[in-house]
């Protein structure tokens, strides 16, 4: 079921089921709502179903803080994006989605664009009950308004480790009841949590289940790819990889391997993201490399005005402030006025805080008139993807009108992003336009992005599974431009190979 926190303008095919009233406040008791009921068999049928809230922006803040004031809500269901899409699954996800409908724990894993989470998306839409999406860093858990993983098993920061937090947990009513009450979670990004997070929260499990079962009998779905980006790790620190910890093996995950990728069709280029991937650098990616290297002087053009260059391409960085400053950069040199979007936030002073460190869109998106952006979300009414580019037209405090790098000209509405707290509650929300500028972004949160043009400086990469992740977000080789590279910069862990060797030939 899809409820997007967003405001979506109705699908001109699209078809009002239901209106119901709700006082505000109440946007938690989704399931006693009747026009919510019509929602969930409409979604079961496997439409798309939209929640069209009718108040305004700053009506939005009463939504979660005057329980007294009504707003309208209309369910529309999108029945053009059914007949145009009717089963979409690949013959691969078609059979991985038999073993997620069945029992076990389930390990989903195969490189990036194989369609996992497209896969997971699809399971979530037909699975009888609501399966709570534990996301591994915060800042996915708002983007996909989902709860992290630390928040559903009470883990904080494991403050004095993980015997402290067990115990801190036996007492903990709310914890113990919330994971006695699930019947599967599913873990997505996997990769990046860290074995004693997942040993800690198997523990708890078990306990708060009082079973002795793997997970005390809580079905786990864990989703990703070991070959992308790892745990965080202080400096100095051995990597802590989840699929080497006690929990992992005592799990018994069934491995479901998606060996196709959705994402390109290119076989040299797969060829290419395949040798990446385990960290082969022969001949055939050296070449390709080279290739796609820009010559001496792409830089030396101060306006960016040539397309022959890197004036386009989505600068993929290993670090934060160089996205920024890029972004900032770019954005000066355009010759029109600034148009400084506020983003609002609603909530208490600590969760707002909490959302703040995660936001997808900074507290005053800066934007300009013809300036590049890029959508950060999913459209649930599939205009646009995450990492769709294009070029801003115009802007006012209700929309974005944006021509789409594919011809095609949208209208951007404002978006909610929320925080959840460990229930599935929203405890702050903020709202703001879903986009960023294009010019640059991280590496960590291109992850699971598809993009059409790359800049990447291949010279000085640290982490496993950066280099890979940084050019597999593209769907055709065409759109890389690589600044440097160095072999020493693309790195796989030789455990992540060894696992993978294990699971068979297909990962
Ligand atoms: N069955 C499908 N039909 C149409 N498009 C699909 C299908 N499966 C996946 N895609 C599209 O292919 C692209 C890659 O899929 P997806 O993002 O699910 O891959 P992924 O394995 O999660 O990749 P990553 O590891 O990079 O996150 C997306 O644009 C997705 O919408
Ligand atoms: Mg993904």
């Amino acid at each position: 079921m899809t409820y997007p926190q967003q405001r979506n303008p109705v699908h001109s095919k699209s078809l009002v089921v239901g209106r119901s009233r709700l006082g505000a406040g109440e946007s938690q008791c989704v399931s006693q709502v009747p026009a919510i009921a019509i929602a969930r068999n409409f979604s079961a049928l496997g439409l798309q179903v939209f929640l069209q809230f009718s108040c305004s922006l700053p009506q939005i803040g009463f939504l979660f803080l005057n329980r007294s004031t009504p707003i309208t809500m209309e369910i529309n269901v999108d029945i053009k994006s059914h007949l145009n899409s009717p089963s979409t699954l690949t013959p691969e996800q078609a059979q991985a989605l038999e073993k997620l409908n069945g029992s076990g724990n389930v390990f989903v894993t195969g490189g990036a664009g194989s369609g996992k989470s497209f896969l997971i998306r699809h399971f979530l839409k037909q699975a009888q009950e609501a399966i709570p999406v534990l996301a591994s860093t915060g800042a996915a858990a708002v983007l996909v308004g989902g709860r992290t993983f630390h928040s559903f098993f009470g883990l904080g920061l494991l403050e004095g480790g993980s015997i402290a937090t067990i115990e801190r947990n036996r007492k903990n009513g709310r914890v113990l009841k919330r994971i006695r009450e699930a019947k599967t979670v599913i873990i997505d990004e996997v990769s990046m949590l860290s074995g004693v997070v997942l040993n800690t929260a198997e523990i708890i499990s078990r306990m708060a289940r009082d079973n002795d079962e793997p997970w005390g009998g809580l079905r786990i779905i864990c989703v990703g790819d070991f070959a992308q980006l790892p745990p965080v790790t202080k400096a100095g620190a051995k990597r802590d990889w989840a699929f080497q910890c006690e929990a992992w093996s005592f799990s018994q995950f069934a491995s479901v391997v998606l060996s196709s990728n959705v994402r390109t069709q290119d076989n040299e280029f797969l060829k290419i993201l395949d040798l990446i991937r385990w960290g082969r650098v022969d001949r055939t990616v050296h070449d390709f490399l080279n290739r796609h290297l820009l010559t001496e002087g792409f830089n030396q053009d101060p306006e960016f005005t040539s397309s022959a260059g890197d004036a386009e391409a989505t600068r993929l960085c290993p670090r934060r402030d160089q996205a920024d400053g890029y972004n900032q950069l770019r954005l000066s040199l355009i010759d029109e006025k600034e148009q400084i979007f506020p983003t609002v936030f609603i909530g208490d002073a600590k969760s707002k805080e909490a959302l703040k460190r995660n936001a997808p869109v900074p507290e005053l998106l800066v934007l300009k008139r013809f300036c590049r952006v890029m959508l950060i979300q999913n459209d649930p009414m599939k205009r646009w993807v995450n990492g769709s580019r294009g070029r801003l037209l115009e802007a006012d405090e209700s929309k974005l009108v944006i021509r789409l790098d594919s011809g095609s000209k949208i209208n951007v509405e404002p978006a909610t992003f929320s925080i959840l707290d460990a229930d599935g509650k929203v405890v702050a929300s903020m709202v703001n336009f879903p986009v960023a500028l294009a010019y640059a972004t991280t590496i960590h949160k291109a992850q699971g992005a598809t993009l059409d043009e790359v800049w990447v400086d291949l010279s000085r990469l640290w982490e496993p599974g950066q280099a890979y992740v940084a050019l597999s977000r593209l769907r055709t080789p065409q759109g890389l431009k690589v600044a440097g590279w160095n072999p020493q910069s693309i790195i796989v862990a030789p455990e992540v190979m060894r696992f993978y060797e294990k699971l068979g030939p297909n990962v």
